[in-house]
């Protein structure tokens, strides 16, 4: 029943405008339906009918002119509205700047990134977290998780600090297989780590599903250069070193086609070499 608070809020939308609009306040009544297509353009993206309501909504109201008349205070609570609409409209950039939490667990990416590296029987839980922490473009089992925009996508790749957690979560995720990354940005078998690794080729299918999410997740929001590395040491764990073999299906199916394809020849190349 997730339509019910909708449409009450549409409902209270429509009589607030018409409102405005019977007392001539047409220029604040612009604004509002700018700010509702933003949300609409984003939150709702599904429902193209409520989206084309809307746009024919805007311009028969639109139609009627404006008049260069405004109260200050509706304004105020207007620019309130659009900027959370704005804040809400790139859910994935909030989470990231710590503004709101992950849902259903309700925690903030400064908690996760301090709190949980190390608790392999947090991170084990893998389905509640995994989509918040990398957004990608598909959605997954988390219904409460939102899919990457384009508008994100570029919000992401400008900012260092968001890049940054980006690469924290990333490190949290490799100690968990047993990895970790280096200063020159080369993947390794972290010392002392067999367990994990173990863990991880022992993991069923699903498991193996998020290392997908995570190469995805590196493209979109400015890491790809830590791609080639992760898939060197996964390659090499996978056809030289025999420690990760259960993995190698995923690794053929999906890993290889995450990258671009200098990329994937340079693995390719590597793979045939640990053959010969
Ligand atoms: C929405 O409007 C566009 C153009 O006005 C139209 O092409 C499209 O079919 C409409 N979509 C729905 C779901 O009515
Ligand atoms: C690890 O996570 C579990 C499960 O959420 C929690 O009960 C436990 O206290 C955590 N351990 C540490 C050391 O933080």
């Amino acid at each position: 029943m997730w339509f019910v608070p909708f449409l009450f809020g549409i409902l209270v939308a429509t009589i607030l405008i018409w409102t405005l609009r019977l007392f001539g306040h047409k220029e604040i009544v612009h604004n509002f339906m700018t700010s509702i297509q933003k949300c609409n353009q984003f939150g709702f993206q599904q429902n193209s009918v409520m989206l084309n309501r809307t746009s024919t909504f805007r311009r028969m109201i639109l139609g009627q002119g404006l008049r260069q008349n405004s109260g200050s205070i509706i304004s105020t609570l207007i620019g309130m509205v659009s900027s959370a609409c704005d804040q809400f409209s790139t859910p994935n950039v909030a989470f990231y700047e710590n503004k709101i939490p992950a849902k259903p667990n309700e925690e903030y990416i400064e908690e996760i990134l301090i709190k949980w590296p190390g608790n392999y029987t947090k991170l084990q839980n893998i389905a509640t977290y995994i989509q918040w922490l990398f957004p990608n473009r598909m959605p997954g089992t988390n219904k409460d998780a939102h899919v990457l925009t384009d508008k994100e996508v570029t919000i992401f790749q400008q900012s260092p600090e968001l890049r940054n957690r980006v690469k924290r979560s990333f490190e949290m995720m490799l100690d968990f297989y047993g990895l970790k990354l280096t200063e020159e940005n080369q993947i390794q078998v972290k010392k002392g780590s067999n367990k994990r690794l173990k863990v991880l080729n022992k993991m069923n299918n699903h498991n193996f599903l998020c290392i997908t999410r995570i190469l995805l997740a590196l493209k979109e929001l400015g890491h790809c250069k830590l791609m080639r590395p992760w898939m060197k040491c996964l390659a090499d764990l996978i056809y030289n070193k025999n420690q990760l073999h259960h993995a190698k299906f995923s690794f053929e199916s999906f890993w290889i086609d995450t990258l671009d394809a200098e990329d994937q020849l340079y693995i390719i190349s590597l793979i045939k070499n640990y053959s010969v």
